[in-house]
């Protein structure tokens, strides 16, 4: 039996981030200062010690405390939680002078020279060794240090070794899978162009000097990779375990990072956090961007259900950008209360104090290189920790979804990584992203889950591109359209399973019943050119005119499904292009093509009066506003927030409600400014 998790209970939102205090040893008269800003910058948490191995450890088996036991203690003494990171990410220049092996292979087999970070093979047992060695004496010095409230272990896990450990463990791992050869030949469809493996040993992982394009050897390297980065991830957090089984545990993650299927983590780790760097003014619509990084911090949310932490964002801005463009006056509040609003108990960033060399020395930090406080962003960050202060008791609140996507790593992996239907253009995730922004946009809180998940929760399920349909999935979406469920599926859905082996009887393979209908064939349209699907009349969405449809567009032939819509061009004019069918209490409903954000905006503006989605709001936002809300029993708190260059008007209702940030009352019609956030507390739901 395991023993039950322990979770991070906060009582503040934390405001903090990453604080390394090691690059200024020499200069305990930073120490001083630091302390005395962080008081002015409202700064309650610092993560320390990501990166500090050479400092903790300068060479082997002499550990270093001091300067760490001093940090602690003035941190703790000055009411600063801290989030104690293990050093795995970086290592020291001995370690791999003496011990090689743990210098990653590249996918050319080239061995790594000691350089940089996060490059470590997950599975060399020296390695797995040192770090455990230097975990478990972090542990046992700090572990019931009055400071110390969540481990953070390593920092960003990421990419991949192709060593000979490395392949000798994915080797044992495809037996584990597979028990046979001829299984996993047939898995991977070997007899095409005569790669059918006659010995384990012959099996390498992919590599631009060898084996690419075998679909469904990708497919499983990637998923090797994770459970290696996973099972490195559980030796570093054994000792840790063991001898603080009190202390709860988090890794950041990167967003939708794609070489981990960051749902394989979710159990082992007590709390999510990620890292969060959207490039605000410098990627199209800030509104559309805004929309992304929602759908990013609800997937966060959605990998425990619980509130997670945004372990990093910058202050003002990155240095790795192609543009890094500063964040105009209001989005830095903006930005961090859209993390809180999404169910964030945190606003941190990366780092403290600016770098004074090396290769973040220009990177966005709390304190520049000027040292002091008189700069706007040291302002910004002052006042969002005042704000983070009046917003307390929205910490360990929860977030209730009606909705939720599917975006599924795996799926995504199979789609990327195939030739065809087109070459560019697939966009899995902007697809599922458009979709959420619908949503999004109608204050719609939406979950973003994969395809493992429980679905039983929600009133609806999106489902975009659900090419990759795994063992048991098309029965238990069956079940749930049965029970009064509604699912949304689109083009190029149900063509392979788990191994990328297509479905014999053609597309949507196992989800042929449920939808009613099958695929005849897959259209690619080049970009200069488009196509249009008009809405049937009386359609039961009542959904009228004309929309225009890109990129992919199949021929389908309903069988049980109703047609709601019919393509408007081409020698398939007048065929269906979307359809529903009704199943048992639920429906299914089918995009045949990809269409415009119009279309969506539409469609999911209808079904959300069908089945009366609940909105965070009872009025329609206006463009760029979104809308959440975070409860706690009977206590609600509306997040309004403006992501347009223009104010923008709401109309509360008539009783007036209590702004949080502005320690106001509000009622009536209300001007949101420009990047301008709005906090509306409440006693009693008024929602659903
Ligand atoms: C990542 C890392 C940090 C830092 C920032 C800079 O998130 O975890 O160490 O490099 O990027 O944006
Ligand atoms: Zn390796």
């Amino acid at each position: 039996m395991k023993n039950p998790q322990p979770t991070l209970t906060l009582d503040r939102l934390w405001h903090g981030g990453d604080y390394n205090p090691e690059q200024w040893l020499d200069t305990p008269e930073v120490w001083d200062e630091d302390l005395r800003l962080m008081k002015l910058a409202h700064v309650n948490e610092a993560t320390v010690g990501v990166f500090s191995w050479a400092t903790l450890e300068p060479e082997e088996g002499r550990f270093a405390f001091e300067w760490l036991d001093a940090v602690m203690d003035r941190l703790a003494r000055n009411g600063i939680d801290v989030v104690l990171a293990t050093p795995s990410g970086a290592r020291p220049a001995w370690l791999a002078q003496r011990y090689p092996e743990v210098l990653r292979v590249s996918p050319d087999r080239q061995r790594e020279l000691f350089g940089e970070r996060h490059n470590h093979c997950p599975t060399s047992p020296v390695y797995r060794r040192l770090c455990q060695r230097i975990n478990r004496a972090l542990a046992e010095r700090y572990g019931r240090h009055p400071a110390l409230k969540l481990w953070h272990v390593s920092n960003e896990y990421g990419g991949e070794c192709h060593c000979d450990f490395c392949q000798n463990a994915f080797r044992a791992w495809l037996q584990r899978r597979y028990g046979t050869l001829e299984r996993l030949n047939q898995a991977w469809w070997t007899r095409f162009w005569s790669h059918t493996y006659t010995s384990w040993d012959q099996i390498e992982s992919p590599s631009p000097r060898g084996m690419r394009s075998l679909h469904g050897l990708n497919l499983d390297w990637k998923r090797f990779v994770t459970e290696q980065t996973l099972a490195f991830m559980q030796d570093e957090i054994a000792p840790l375990r063991e001898l603080t089984p009190q202390v709860p545990i988090t890794t950041n993650f990167m967003g939708t990072y794609p070489g981990l299927n960051y749902w394989r983590f979710a159990d082992t780790l007590d709390v999510i956090s990620w890292d969060n760097y959207p490039r605000w003014h410098a990627q199209g619509s800030d509104v559309d961007l805004a929309s992304s990084v929602a759908f990013l911090h609800d997937l966060a949310r959605s990998f425990k259900h619980q509130p997670f932490l945004m372990m990093e964002s910058t202050p003002s801005t990155t240095n790795w950008m192609t543009v890094s463009k500063l964040k105009r006056p209001g989005m830095h509040r903006l930005s961090s209360l859209q993390a809180v609003a999404h169910g964030s108990d945190s606003v941190q960033y990366f780092q403290w104090r600016k770098s004074r060399g090396g290769p973040e020395k220009f990177h966005g930090a709390v304190v520049d290189h000027a040292g002091h406080e008189r700069t706007r962003v040291f302002a910004d960050v002052a006042e969002v920790g005042e704000v983070l202060e009046k917003l307390r008791p929205v910490a360990g609140s929860q977030i209730l979804s009606s909705v939720a996507i599917l975006y599924d790593w795996e799926n995504r992996w199979a789609i990327d990584d195939a030739m065809g239907p087109r070459r560019d253009g697939r966009d899995y995730q902007p697809t599922c992203e458009a979709h959420h922004r619908a949503l999004w946009r109608l204050g719609v809180m939406t979950d973003v889950i994969n395809m493992d998940q429980d679905f039983s929760r929600y009133r609806l399920l999106v489902a975009p591109m659900l090419y990759m349909v795994r063992e048991g999935v098309a029965e238990r979406l069956e079940a749930y359209v049965r029970d009064g469920g509604t699912v949304v599926l689109t083009y190029w859905s149900g063509v392979a399973d788990a191994t990328d082996l297509c479905f014999i009887g053609g597309a949507p393979g196992p989800l042929k019943r449920l939808l009613g209908l099958w695929v005849e064939e897959i259209d690619a349209i080049t970009e200069d050119d488009a196509n249009v699907w008009v809405m049937e009349p009386d359609n039961s969405l009542n959904l009228h005119g004309t929309y225009g449809v890109r990129q992919l567009c199949e021929r389908i032939h309903p069988e049980t499904a109703d047609v709601l819509a019919r393509y408007g061009a081409d020698f398939y004019a007048g065929e269906p292009a979307m359809t529903v069918n009704r199943w048992g209490a639920g429906a299914a409903y089918y995009l045949a093509a990809r269409t415009d954000q119009r279309f969506l905006n539409n469609f999911y503006a209808a079904l959300a009066r069908e089945l009366h989605l609940p909105s965070a709001v009872p009025f329609p936002l206006p463009e760029g506003v979104s809308a959440t809300v975070r409860v706690r029993g009977a206590q609600q708190w509306t997040f309004l927030m403006n992501f347009s260059a223009e104010p923008r008007e709401v109309h509360l209702g008539d009783a007036a409600r209590h702004e949080v940030v502005s320690d106001r009352w509000l009622g009536g019609a209300v001007t949101v400014p420009p990047y301008g956030v709005l906090v509306l507390e409440a006693e009693s739901p008024s929602h659903p």
